[in-house]
């Protein structure tokens, strides 16, 4: 990637040319990228080894011939394969927190990370002594739930070894080797009688429609990460069944389902969930408090009721309570 001439590109001009290589191929984003700029911007950083930051002071640098040619190859290969640039580059953002990545596990953009930057304010109560990150993955939402709360132990669970032997390298990255313990486990079973006063989870909540549906990009994904059964919730039952026994009194369950809130609010329809605003909007997080927690889901069987809950009592004030 040289001018005619043989100068060396700019900045600038290397990130138009890979803005239109990435249109022409109508590739999907998602994956830590939300379109061609954003992913010309993150691929052009990486090469110049940069952090994800704005493009724009760079505009003038010129860029390397190897640098140039590293880029020219991760367009190709990116347009080629369709694997996500996350797993190209083995690298993966949230806000300013950098995490290794591979196929091992999904490419982290919980949305529980944006709430996380905020410690979670206003919906948990303090002391946060004792987290748990159900479903870890990359072991990205327990590493930043112990940069939010710098006293409490996270123990991080999934049943993938793989995913653990990921979630790992990306603890010690972190230096969070003495506060993050991971553990493997199918959901709570290996937890025994541990209590948190805050269980994070991104389960898988695919619905098997949108599994059917998915973008190449998606399918280099493991499968177990996304796929979430019928309704996307089948995860979701088992934890809102088992979450009781695992929190404190005060504790409080912050979970993401994606596009899933109305199949949640029709399987539960007394159960006073709360809906945080994030960057998706009101309807991608639920937030439950131990006291909240269904006794059981509604009744598939026509004519039986779900019993009463009493109203809900939050006042928090960008809650969204369900069923109102
Ligand atoms: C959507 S990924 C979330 C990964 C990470 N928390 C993130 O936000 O990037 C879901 C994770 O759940 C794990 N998982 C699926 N079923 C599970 C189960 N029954 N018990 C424990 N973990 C499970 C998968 O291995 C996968 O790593």
């Amino acid at each position: 990637m040289r001018r005619a001439g043989g100068d060396a590109i700019t900045v600038g001009a290397a990130f138009r040319h890979a803005v239109a290589r990435l249109r022409q191929a109508h590739l999907h984003y998602g994956h830590g990228t939300h379109d061609a700029r954003d992913e010309a911007a993150f691929l052009i950083l990486h090469v110049l080894d940069l952090p994800p930051q704005s493009l724009a002071p760079h505009r003038r640098t010129r860029l390397s011939a190897p640098q140039a040619q590293r880029l020219q190859q991760l367009l190709t290969q990116r347009i080629r394969s369709r694997v996500p640039a996350a797993y190209l580059l083995h690298e993966a953002w949230l806000g300013e927190h950098r995490f290794y990545v591979d196929r091992r596990v999904i490419v982290p953009r919980s949305f529980i990370a944006e709430l996380l930057r905020e410690r979670l304010e206003p919906w948990v109560h303090r002391p946060v002594r004792r987290i748990l990150d159900l479903c870890t993955g990359s072991g990205c939402l327990a590493i930043l739930a112990a940069h939010a709360f710098s006293d409490a132990r996270v123990d991080a669970s999934d049943d993938s070894r793989a995913a653990l032997a990921v979630a790992e390298r990306n603890v010690t990255l972190h230096g969070m080797q003495r506060r993050v313990r991971l553990v493997h486990s199918d959901l709570f079973a290996a937890l025994m009688r541990r209590r948190y006063d805050l269980i994070l989870c991104n389960p898988p909540y695919v619905t098997a429609g949108r599994m059917r549906r998915l973008p190449t990009e998606y399918r280099h994904e493991p499968r177990r990460a996304l796929a979430g059964g019928m309704d996307g919730l089948d995860i979701v039952r088992r934890i809102l069944s088992d979450a009781p026994r695992h929190l404190t009194a005060q504790g409080v369950l912050v979970c993401e389902i994606g596009h899933n809130r109305p199949a949640l609010e029709r399987s539960y329809p007394q159960t006073p969930f709360l809906w945080p605003e994030t960057s998706a909007g009101p309807d991608h997080v639920f937030l439950l408090e131990r006291a909240e927690f269904p006794l059981r889901p509604a009744a598939p069987v026509p004519g039986t009721r779900a019993r009463r809950r009493p109203a809900p009592r939050s006042g928090h004030p960008r809650a969204r309570p369900a069923n109102r």
